[in-house]
């Protein structure tokens, strides 16, 4: 049976309130974003491996949401480190399935219980041991750190690489299992419009930026996994030398307005031919975009 974490969500979500205050009608985390269509032309590279309907051979409908990390939907763009993308495939036979990514290849902790517990003590304005202890309790969290510490001022969404972080399985016709990461690269890695100085200063830069950028596009690749790769840890990278390769190309037209804002990108809403593995930050994503939508859609 699977795990319930609305305790757990409801916890973190009133964490998150305490350090970032409360935006009524936002998300409480990403709150600042903004949605775009977009066509994800599979190439049918990834045939041999998985059943999904939207990873065969015909192009499907998509909704992307490019968003800031902040709770704050009032942040100005440069200050916070991590962005994000999320997109929602829209399948032939009307389902739907999303890939949420992030600028960071690596998650924080290996499970929701020590994340929230970094959220409640950052809410109680932690003094420098509190945080050296986090850190010796915790080492894995090591890794996301230092890649978000050395991350430059952010200029563009369409110029950067986003990450799903978590595995997932494939599983093709035959009923043969394969673990996957995924990784969106995009078309261009350098905006001649892009502007440091506005990208730190501005409010709501990084979307105009993007405005006059479009059409962009990204090639979504995915890695194998081989014996012994970590599926269920979140803070693991896989070895480089694994084997990667495109399977598709998202091409981003125009930006939408989405009145109600009612979607929730849940990273565990998977067709057939994908299945979640057993890595808790990923299901409990889940109860806990549940807890936030819940309150955002309510004008809380
Ligand atoms: C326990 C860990 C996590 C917590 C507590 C958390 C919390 C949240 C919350 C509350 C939201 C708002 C949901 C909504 O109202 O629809 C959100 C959105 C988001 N999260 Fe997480 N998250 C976690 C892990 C992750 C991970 C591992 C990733 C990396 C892939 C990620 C990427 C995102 C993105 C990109 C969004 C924006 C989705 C959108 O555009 O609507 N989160 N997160």
């Amino acid at each position: 049976m699977e795990k319930n974490y609305s305790d757990l969500a409801e916890t973190a979500i009133e964490s998150i309130e305490k350090i970032a205050g409360t935006h009524p009608g936002y998300r409480r985390a990403h709150a600042k974003g903004s949605y775009y269509e977009a066509v994800f032309i599979p190439n049918g590279q990834a045939i041999p491996y998985t059943t999904a309907a939207h990873l065969q051979q015909e192009s499907v409908k998509a909704i992307v949401r490019f968003s800031d990390s902040s709770p704050n939907p009032k942040m100005i763009d440069g200050l916070s480190p991590v962005k994000g993308m999320s997109v929602q495939f829209h399948l032939p036979n009307e389902e739907v399935t999303y890939l949420v990514g992030v600028t960071v290849p690596v998650f924080l902790t290996k499970t929701p219980e020590a994340f929230v517990e970094i959220i409640r003590l950052a809410s109680q304005k932690p003094g420098p041991r509190d945080l050296v202890k986090m850190f010796i309790k915790y080492p894995e969290s090591r890794a996301a750190f230092r890649i978000i510490q050395h991350t430059k001022p952010f200029l563009s969404y369409s110029t950067s690489r986003y990450y799903p972080i978590h595995a997932f399985y494939f599983v093709n016709g035959q009923g043969e299992r394969q673990a996957v990461k995924y990784e969106w690269v995009p078309d261009e890695t350098f905006s001649l419009g892009a502007k440091k100085e506005a990208a730190i200063h501005a409010v709501d830069y990084l979307e105009k930026e993007l405005n006059e950028q479009l059409p962009v596009g990204f090639t979504l690749y995915i890695t194998l996994g081989e014996e012994g790769d970590a599926v269920e840890d979140s803070t693991a990278s896989w070895p480089k030398e694994r084997t990667t390769f495109a399977i598709g190309r998202l091409e981003i037209s125009g930006r939408i307005q989405h009145p109600n804002d009612q979607v929730m990108f849940d990273p565990t809403v998977v067709p057939a031919g994908i299945e979640c593995p057993d890595d808790p930050v990923l299901h409990a994503r889940r109860d806990l975009y549940a807890a936030s939508f819940k309150r955002r859609i309510k004008g809380l």
